[in-house]
């Protein structure tokens, strides 16, 4: 996996663009969207079924309660994949919510990775770099923050980059509903 360190940068991964795929047009959202609240890490599936994990590239990774540690080091990741979300502007979810912690004056990067149709195998990938907070505290990132990132079919989100070797956790990871 390559990433750039840079602001919110979008790459396209795969040939040139199909016509979007037409999807089924869905109510807006009418509450929060919990992404995972760990109680399936040791099956590695969240809370919407779907596929997470570290692809054994973290120092050390556990569970406690609903809050994951972290040890990262060089080339650490951390993903959740998604069943096809859609997260456009019309679905009504407007940011990505998550409660983190991590070393002094760290960051990471946050990876939201979209495809054309749900079974198309290329992704673009869109970037976001994320100051952790002093104290462990919530972070909202709004959605449109993902400048150009085709939304309507979102497959993943992937933490890597953090910027200083270290424990860092993460809990409450949902998508906010501006209903
Ligand atoms: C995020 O931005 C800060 C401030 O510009 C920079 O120091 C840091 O290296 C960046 N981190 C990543 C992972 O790009
Ligand atoms: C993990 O999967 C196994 C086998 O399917 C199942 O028995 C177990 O209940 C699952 N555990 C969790 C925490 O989902
Ligand atoms: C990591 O990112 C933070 C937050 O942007 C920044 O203050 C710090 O200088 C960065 N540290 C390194 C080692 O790049
Ligand atoms: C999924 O792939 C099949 C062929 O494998 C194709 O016919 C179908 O249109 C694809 N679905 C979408 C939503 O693009």
């Amino acid at each position: 996996m390559l990433f750039k360190s840079v602001l919110c940068v979008a790459a396209a991964t795969g040939s040139a663009w199909a016509a979007p795929a037409a999807t089924e047009s869905q109510a807006a959202c009418n509450a929060n969207l919990p992404i995972d609240n760990f109680a399936g890490f040791a099956n590695k599936t969240n809370s919407l079924g779907a596929v997470t994990g570290d692809d054994k590239t973290m120092g050390a990774i556990s569970v406690t309660g609903t809050t994951l540690s972290l040890t990262a080091k060089a080339g650490s990741y951390f993903y959740e994949n998604l069943p096809c979300q859609d997260l456009a502007a019309p679905s009504g979810y407007n940011a990505l919510s998550v409660k983190l912690g991590g070393p002094a004056q760290s960051s990471l990067l946050l990876e939201v990775q979209t495809k054309t149709s749900c079974n198309a195998t290329a992704h673009e990938s869109t970037y976001h770099n994320v100051t952790v907070p002093a104290t462990a505290g919530v972070v909202s990132i709004p959605l449109s923050d993902f400048t150009g990132a085709k939304l309507a079919i979102t497959t993943s989100l992937t933490f890597s980059t953090f910027n200083k070797t270290g424990v860092y956790t993460l809990s409450d990871l949902e998508f906010v509903c501006g209903k």
